[in-house]
C-alpha cells in the first residue's frame, strides 16, 4: 500500500511553494496524497484553524507535508491561523523541531568564508517553554503569560539532539538564559544528565545573547544547536542569514505521532500570489520527509543534490535572482532526471486521494 501523506498549503506563499514541493516528491517516490485544511483558509472554510477532519486525516497518515499558516487578513480577528499550527504540534505529540541551515553557495550578508563551512542543525523543543505554559491571559491592562519546562520535556528533545549530534560531527551546543531563568537552570542541569548517557558526544552550554552574537561571528563551529520552543525559533531564523535566504530553510517535526514536515518561514504576504515565492525550503523539507518519514536517505540525498544544482543557476528574488518558482522547481526536476540517469532508481508515480 502506498504511503498516505497529509497536504496542508496553508496561507500565503504555503499552496505556492507546497505545490513545488509535492512535484518533486511525487517524482521520487509512490505516495497517495491526501489534501486537508489549516490555518486561515481553514478559518474561513470552518471557522476553526485546525478542524477536527484534518487532525484526523493527519493521525491516519504516514507524513504531514505544511505550507505555512497566518497572513495579515486574520491578524485582528478574534480566531489566528497561527493557533492551528501550534495546535496540530500540540495534538501530534511532536516534541522535537529539526532545522538544518547548510551554506548553499547563495550569497548572504555575512562573509563567505564564514559561512562556506556552515552546517548547524537546530534542535528546538517544539512544546515546552513560554509557547504552552499555564496559566496566561490578558485583561487589557497587564498580559501574562508562563514559562514551564519540566525535565521530562527536556530530556526527551535533549536525546534526539544527541542522537543526531551521532550521525554528524558529535558535539551539541545547548542554549538557555540560566544566569537568569530558573526554567533555564532546571533545563542545564537536565541536558547535563542526559548528556553523561552520550560520553561520545562533546556538550558545551551558552547564553542565548552571546550565542546570537556566536551564531552569526563563527557559524562553522557549530554543529547540533539544542534549543529550548522561543530560543529555538529566533535562532533558526537567524541561521537563515548564514544560507541567504529564510526561504531555503526546511524542517521536520518529530515526537510520538505523525511526523510533520513545512519550511521553516512563514506565509511571505508580500510575495504571495506573484509567483516568485521561494520554493527551496519546502523542497528541502520534502527531503527530510524522505529521510525521516519514508526512511529513503539515498532519495533525500539526491533532492538536496538537485536543490543544490539546480539553485547554482537559478535563484528567486530573495536570493539575487529573477526566477520564479515554477522555473526554480524545473530546474530541481531538471537535475533529478540527471541523477536518475546517472544511476537508475525505482521510477515514481503518485496518486491523488480525496
Ligand atoms: P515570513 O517568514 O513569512 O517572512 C519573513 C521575510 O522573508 C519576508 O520578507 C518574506 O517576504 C520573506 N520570505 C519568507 N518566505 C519566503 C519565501 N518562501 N520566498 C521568498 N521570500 C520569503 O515571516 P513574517 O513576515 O514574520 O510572518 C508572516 C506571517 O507568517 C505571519 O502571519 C506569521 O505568524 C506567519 N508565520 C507562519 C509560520 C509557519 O506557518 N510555520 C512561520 C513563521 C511565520
Ligand atoms: C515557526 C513559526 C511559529 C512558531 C508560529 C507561526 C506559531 O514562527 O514555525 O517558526 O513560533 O513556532
Ligand atoms: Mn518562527
Amino acid at each position: 500500500m502506498l504511503p498516505t501523506i497529509t497536504v496542508l498549503r496553508g496561507d500565503g506563499v504555503g499552496p505556492e511553494v507546497i505545490e513545488a514541493a509535492l512535484s518533486v516528491l511525487g517524482a521520487c517516490h509512490p505516495v497517495k496524497v491526501r489534501e486537508a485544511l489549516i490555518g486561515g483558509a481553514a478559518i474561513d472554510a470552518t471557522g476553526d484553524p485546525l478542524p477536527a477532519e484534518t487532525l484526523a486525516a493527519c493521525r491516519e497518515s504516514r507524513a504531514v507535508l505544511l505550507g505555512a499558516v497566518g497572513g495579515p487578513r486574520w491578524e485582528d480577528g478574534p480566531r489566528r491561523p497561527e493557533d492551528g499550527l501550534l495546535r496540530i504540534r500540540q495534538s501530534l505529540g511532536l516534541f522535537a523541531n529539526l532545522r538544518p541551515a547548510k551554506f548553499l553557495g547563495l550569497p548572504t550578508p555575512l562573509r563567505e568564508g564564514l559561512v562556506r563551512h556552515a552546517d548547524v542543525l537546530v534542535v528546538r523543543d517544539l512544546l515546552g517553554g513560554v509557547y504552552f505554559g499555564e496559566p496566561r491571559g490578558s485583561n487589557g491592562v497587564e498580559a501574562f503569560n508562563t514559562w514551564r519546562q519540566s525535565t521530562e520535556q527536556t530530556a526527551r528533545v535533549a536525546h534526539v539532539a544527541f542522537r543526531e549530534a551521532r550521525r554528524r560531527r558529535r558535539r551539541v551546543t545547548s542554549v538557555d538564559k540560566a544566569n537568569v531563568l530558573e526554567a533555564s537552570r532546571l533545563w542545564r542541569a537536565t541536558v547535563n544528565a542526559v548528556a553523561k548517557e552520550y560520553p561520545d558526544v562533546e556538550l558545551e552550554h551558552r547564553y542565548i545573547d552571546a550565542m546570537s552574537f556566536e551564531l552569526l561571528q563563527a557559524p562553522h563551529r557549530f554543529d547540533v544547536v539544542l534549543a529550548e520552543n522561543l530560543f529555538g525559533d529566533i535562532l533558526s531564523d537567524e541561521a537563515a542569514a548564514i544560507v541567504g535566504s529564510i526561504g531555503v530553510l526546511p524542517s521536520a517535526s518529530l515526537g510520538e505521532q505523525t511526523p510533520l514536515f513545512e519550511p521553516v518561514h512563514g506565509s511571505a504576504p508580500q510575495v504571495a500570489g506573484r509567483g516568485i515565492a521561494n520554493p527551496t525550503g519546502a523542497i528541502l523539507s520534502v527531503a527530510m520527509l524522505l529521510e525521516y518519514a519514508l526512511d529513503r536517505p539515498d532519495l533525500a540525498r539526491s533532492v538536496e543534490r538537485a536543490m543544490a544544482e539546480a539553485l547554482r543557476g537559478t535563484r528567486t528574488p530573495d536570493i539575487g535572482g529573477t526566477a520564479t518558482t515554477s522555473e526554480l522547481t524545473a530546474a530541481v526536476h531538471r537535475h533529478l532526471e540527471w541523477l536518475r540517469w546517472q544511476e537508475p532508481q525505482e521510477t515514481a508515480a503518485y496518486e491523488w486521494g480525496v
